[in-house]
């Protein structure tokens, strides 16, 4: 037993080191602030109104174009590249890579639907320096958000981040201010806010129909095994690659396409793992259905158990959160659990498919994937089931009344698709009108700060204790004894040469 602990302690200890997360001292070079000083930038309860820093932004008439320039023109930005060339809004005058594999498939992209070859640039610092471009989507791995999104905000630029944001609280914090500060209009890829169904029930749950919510539950699953990746040898930097700046504030590390493009998620010095790759929309969802800002804790548990390859991001997990009470949502009084479920090791649970979120209510039960939801409710007296059973209150068996069937469930195949381009239709909408987005950067901060915090329970192997307003992790619920070690994770260190920018 004894034994087993220590070994759960040793492997603990190398996960941490293995995270890029944990750092002996938090040296958060550049930018000039502790961990401390973030305390003071403001909580959850700070919401900036106008902007502090005035900054030249090109008027754009009602009727005209944008220019617009991709960071990052990998997978999810050639994809986002398209829903912004398809509003018809938008002129792409500029690609930002550093692989010229990546800039070449972006401009064929941009050239198949009827736009001029863009400038290409290897340094995402001179695409800020360009005065004529309005709008940056930033699709970088996640690791490269925060610094191009500072900048552009910095230089007059309104943003499209894709999700998660920020690669640790710290940065959230630091890239929500400044587009505070620069009132710049900042969407983030959390598209599932779009889709009708989502907003239906989401209206159904926050109007009290699902009764009281105790138990809301999020979950990925898939099956990568024997060896996930696999263990493909280091290899030379290919042609036309500058991975120094690919890596960026990560250690500089030998190249291996494991950890290039695509397959980074799965490393802590680039990624968040899979709860802040793809529980970050789920748990996008569950909190704005609930009005919840932040979890009071957070107890998490896994590790990379399985898979034989490398990653450094666990391959099961298992998050539990308390949240309070928000102010309106069909809670009682002790608030409601969240669980997050991961597992790359075992697959799918039932044909639906290996992702959803659940509500569970006092009244029944609401499921629900980009996809379909399945409205399952109670009876009113299980105990008497049987004939009895039949009978409710109001003379109706099901405690949700008689719901049709369309009511019940539905399926919209094409819902995903239809809410990326509404996502970035909202986004120039609000550009236009100067008015916050569905998935603003304050709303994104909430939910990726709740999934950054289950790396950090996770990291350090213990329940933490969350202060909204102080954004430190204490070891008691009371909040009077700070936990050094899991505010450490809060930011990253940075290498030399890649510090956040000061804006
Ligand atoms: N909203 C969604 O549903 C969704 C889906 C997939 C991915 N994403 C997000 O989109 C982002 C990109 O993911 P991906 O799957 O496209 O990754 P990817 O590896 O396919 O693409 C990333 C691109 O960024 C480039 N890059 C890296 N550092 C750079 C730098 N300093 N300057 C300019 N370019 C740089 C890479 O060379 C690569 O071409 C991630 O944050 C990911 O979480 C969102």
């Amino acid at each position: 037993m004894e034994n087993q602990q220590m070994d759960n302690q040793v492997s603990r200890r190398k996960f941490l080191k293995n995270s890029g997360l944990a750092a002996g001292t938090v040296a958060v070079a550049g930018c000039g602030n502790s961990a401390r000083t973030v305390t003071m930038l403001g909580g959850v309860g700070a919401v900036a109104a106008a902007p502090t820093v005035k900054v030249a932004r090109r008027q754009v008439g009602p009727n005209e174009k944008f220019n617009i320039a991709l960071v990052g023109c990998g997978g999810m930005g050639r994809y986002k590249l398209g829903n912004f060339m398809d509003t018809k809004q938008c002129n792409v005058v500029a690609l930002c890579d550093v692989d010229e594999k990546q800039l070449e498939g972006a401009t064929a992209d941009v050239e198949k639907k009827g736009g001029a070859k863009p400038e290409w640039i290897k340094d995402y610092r001179k695409v800020m320096d360009r005065k004529d471009i309005d709008l940056v989507i930033v699709a970088t791995p996640d690791h490269w958000h925060a610094a191009p999104m500072m900048l552009a905000v910095a230089s007059g630029k309104d943003v499209y981040c894709e999700k998660p944001c920020c690669h640790n609280i710290h940065e959230g914090r630091l890239m929500l201010n400044a587009a505070k500060k620069y009132g710049a209009v900042v969407q983030v890829g959390t598209h599932q806010r779009q889709i009708p169904h989502i907003q239906e029930a989401r209206e159904f749950i926050r109007a009290g129909k699902l009764g009281t919510i105790s138990q809301t539950f999020t979950y990925t699953y898939g099956n990568e095994t024997p060896n996930g990746m696999g263990n493909a040898p280091d290899e030379p930097v290919p042609a036309g690659v500058d991975y120094d700046m690919w890596s960026g504030p990560a250690p500089l590390r030998p190249f291996n396409k494991r950890r290039f493009h695509n397959t980074w998620r799965w490393y802590f010095d680039y990624g968040c793992g899979m709860v802040g790759d793809w529980n970050v929309h789920l748990q996008d969802i569950i909190m704005w259905t609930m009005g919840a800002v932040a979890p009071l804790s957070v107890s998490c548990v896994g590790g990379h158990w399985i898979i034989e390859d490398d990653r450094t991001t666990p391959d099961v997990m298992q998050a539990v959160y308390e949240f309070p009470t928000p102010e309106g949502a069909p809670t009682g009084k002790q608030g409601f659990v969240q669980t997050y479920t991961m597992r790359k090791v075992s697959g799918k649970p039932w044909d639906a498919g290996g992702y959803g979120m659940d509500f569970h209510g006092t009244n029944g039960m609401i499921h629900l994937t980009r996809t379909d939801y399945i409205t399952d409710p109670d009876k009113w007296d299980w105990k008497r089931w049987g004939p009895n059973a039949l009978i409710g209150p109001n003379g109706s068996e099901w405690r949700l009344g008689n719901m049709t069937k369309e009511q019940k469930n539905r399926v919209d195949p094409g819902a995903d698709g239809a809410a990326h381009m509404k996502h970035v239709e909202n986004f120039l909408a609000c550009v236009r009108d100067r008015k916050e987005p569905l998935a603003s950067i304050q709303s994104h901060f909430y939910s990726v700060t709740a999934c950054h915090l289950a790396n950090i329970s996770l990291l350090v192997g213990r329940k933490i204790y969350w202060d909204p307003n102080k954004e430190q992790c204490f070891t008691d619920r009371e909040l009077r004894h700070p936990d050094r070690e899991a505010n450490k994770l809060l930011a990253r260190e940075y290498r030399k040469g890649y510090e956040l920018p000061q804006v």
